[in-house]
């Protein structure tokens, strides 16, 4: 199925044009060990590299070991592992480690992890010292393909997800895939539902080719991971090239995310993973889009088959015993897209666009109950 000529040695780049603030995604296998992935960044005597705890002892010794010639003193600073963790207490972590070891303005901060390390990196980078270089070396498919490109950075609060934060965006985005062969495969899954999204909102040709190449996909072919990637990070760049702080177009980069980020804070961060409950919003919001007759029963049903053969759940969770649907929506009244008190959805139309428009609460309540049944 796959046909894509990029193996082992191929390095792809996709440009983010923001102006002054453009910059490179890399994407191959092996960068991590390479020097030459981490040259001409901007000078300075030290870097600090953020990671995990599961994170760190798998690659943290390679990306010292190529930065190193670039810097005087390369440090470093672990955080708890989880989505539980992205919160005030682990970003001061940072700061603490920033402060107490003589780091200055120039210091340049470096993401090693998934989306967690990076938003929670990316966020510190854009706050200390007002403002300092920083590094994605995304380690995860969600991170590859969505969280480490486009300069959105955040920290959680156990009233909403990802509500406070920064636009502020990276000096470069380093995509090793061969980092990608330690991802559970439940993680692998859950970057899947980010790649899926795409589809639907942006390319039906490349909704095609994930159907065609699901199974090369889980079984983490090479040439289909890369292939995955790099159209990810294109949609990705040409979306925020056109709309970088989400006035109206990025707005369809959070499709699935309104249902997602319910489920993600009603359920209580980490769990479910974000790219499952992404996953399973993505299926919401299609049946949605199909209740206000934007797409036939069949491209509802197209969107849940794959969003079922990438192994995630396309079963929503039931929030709350005696309102669930009233749970779930005071949870999406405090998503970011939503205006005076309503809420609004991306929903798709079929021919690979999507729009972001608001639905009377009973029709969603109905779609909410319909999801949370067997
Ligand atoms: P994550 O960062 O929690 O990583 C998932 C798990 O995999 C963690 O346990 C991590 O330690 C582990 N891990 C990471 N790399 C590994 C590797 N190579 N081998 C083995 N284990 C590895 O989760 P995620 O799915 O990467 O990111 C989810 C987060 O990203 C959420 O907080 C979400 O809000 C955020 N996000 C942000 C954006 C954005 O635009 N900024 C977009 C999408 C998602
Ligand atoms: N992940 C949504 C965005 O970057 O806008």
């Amino acid at each position: 199925m796959v046909t894509l000529s990029s193996d082992k040695s191929t390095i792809q780049h996709v440009h983010i044009d923001l102006g002054e603030r453009s910059y490179t995604i890399d994407i191959g296998a092996g960068l991590l060990d390479d020097p030459g992935s981490f040259a001409r960044l901007p000078k300075a005597s030290s870097a600090m590299i953020v990671s995990n705890t599961t994170v760190a002892p798998l690659y943290l010794e390679r990306l010292r070991r190529s930065i190193q010639a670039h810097y005087a003193v390369v440090q470093e600073v672990l955080l708890p592992d989880g989505e539980a963790y992205k919160t005030w207490e682990s970003l001061n972590l940072i700061f603490d480690a920033l402060l107490s070891r003589a780091c200055d303005r120039k210091t340049v901060l470096f993401a090693l992890g998934g989306g967690v390390v990076g938003d929670m990196t990316g966020f510190a980078a854009a706050a200390f010292m007002r403002g300092v270089p920083f590094v994605q070396v995304p380690t995860t498919l969600l991170a590859q393909v969505d969280s480490s490109v486009g300069g959105k950075t955040a920290i959680n609060h156990p009233l909403g997800k990802n509500m406070i934060g920064a636009f502020y965006q990276p000096q470069r985005v380093i995509c090793d895939l061969a980092t990608l062969d330690t991802l559970p495969d439940r993680e692998l899954s859950a970057g899947l539902a980010e790649v899926i999204k795409y589809g639907p909102i942006a390319d039906l040709g490349f909704l095609d080719w994930i159907e065609a190449n699901m199974e090369a996909l889980r079984s983490r072919e090479p040439s289909a991971l890369a292939h995955a990637v790099r159209r990810s990070c294109e949609i990705k760049a040409e979306v925020v090239g056109q709309d970088e702080r989400e006035s109206g177009l990025r707005a369809i980069l959070n499709f699935g995310h309104t249902f997602g980020h319910a489920i993600e804070a009603g359920m209580g961060y980490g769990a479910w993973l974000h790219g499952e409950a992404v996953g399973c919003g993505m299926v919401m919001a299609t049946r949605l889009s199909a209740r206000l007759g934007l797409v036939d029963q069949a491209f509802l049903l197209r969107v849940q088959r794959l969003v079922e053969a990438a192994g995630l759940p396309v079963r929503a969770p039931v929030l709350d015993e005696k309102d669930n649907s009233g749970r779930y929506l005071s949870l999406m009244r405090l998503d970011k897209k939503a205006d005076a008190g309503e809420i609004r959805f991306v929903l798709v139309d079929g021919s690979g666009s999507a729009v972001l428009r608001g639905a009377p609460d009973a029709l969603v309540a109905e779609v909410i109950e319909e999801s949370c049944g067997t």
